[in-house]
């Protein structure tokens, strides 16, 4: 995939979140955005995945802009939240299903096929007629992905998938997450698993102050240019 930021800035009330952001990347498949919690992770996915506006700047991903032809570019993603945001009322199947029968207008025959093959792709399956209540949170966070892969997005969000699970959850979601980028699928994603990061970032962004301090190649992790990122990784 390809990216092209110029000059993002995103305020909220007084505070300048992101501040006058520049990236010019290509040819990668995956990039994590890293940094301390507060820095503006989360604003920044949401300004790539065209949730949120940003008050200056533009974006381009694959040639689309999220801002401006925003109908266009949300029909090629899918998104992740830090918590699963599942309907509350509604089973596993039935929260894919909805997502079928109305956006993608699919028949019930076509979805029941579709959701049956991705709750068996992220190891579900017999957790189809529950409710997100009834269901651990690694599982309700594997329904979330399955959902979001409904549509057949080639790029994936993903922001903290991990941060409300315990180490073992943790563990079965992000293997399903590794799972999905031989399909390949291209991911944006943030993490605080530095492992994580390590093994499935092709590249990654480094935020601080509102700005990409460190940007690069994962092997760059191994041995950071600025102090910022060595501390952030305590590397000493
Ligand atoms: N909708 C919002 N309104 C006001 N302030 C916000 C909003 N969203 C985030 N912020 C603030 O922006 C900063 C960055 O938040 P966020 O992007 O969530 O950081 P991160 O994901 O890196 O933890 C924080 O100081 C947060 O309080
Ligand atoms: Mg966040």
């Amino acid at each position: 995939m390809n990216i092209k930021i110029n000059n993002l800035t995103k305020v909220y009330g007084v505070n300048t979140i992101l501040d006058d952001i520049n990236l010019d990347i290509s040819e990668i498949n995956s990039i994590g955005i890293i940094g301390e919690s507060g820095c503006g992770k989360s604003t920044l996915l949401r300004l790539l995945s065209g949730i949120e506006e940003p008050e200056k700047g533009s974006i381009m991903i694959n040639n689309v802009s999220p801002i401006s032809q925003k109908m266009e570019f949300q029909q090629k993603i899918g998104v992740v939240f830090q918590k699963h945001n599942l309907f509350p009322h509604l089973s596993v199947h039935d929260n894919i299903a909805l997502i079928l029968h109305k956006i993608q207008k699919m028949d019930k025959k076509s979805a029941d096929v579709k959701i049956a093959s991705l709750l068996k792709q992220l190891k579900i399956t017999n957790e189809a007629k529950k409710k997100p209540s009834e269901i651990s949170g690694g599982q309700a966070q594997r329904a979330s992905i399955a959902r979001a892969l409904s549509t057949n997005p080639s790029l994936i969000f993903l922001d903290e998938p991990t941060a409300a699970l315990d180490p073992l959850m943790t563990n079965e979601v992000l293997k399903a997450i590794t799972e999905l980028k031989k399909d390949g699928r291209h991911f944006i994603f943030v993490t605080h698993e530095m492992e994580f990061l390590k093994d499935f970032a092709d590249y990654f962004i480094f935020l601080k102050n509102g700005k990409i301090i460190e940007q690069g190649h994962r092997a760059c992790l191994d041995a950071p240019t600025t102090l910022e990122l060595r501390e952030f990784l305590k590397i000493y």
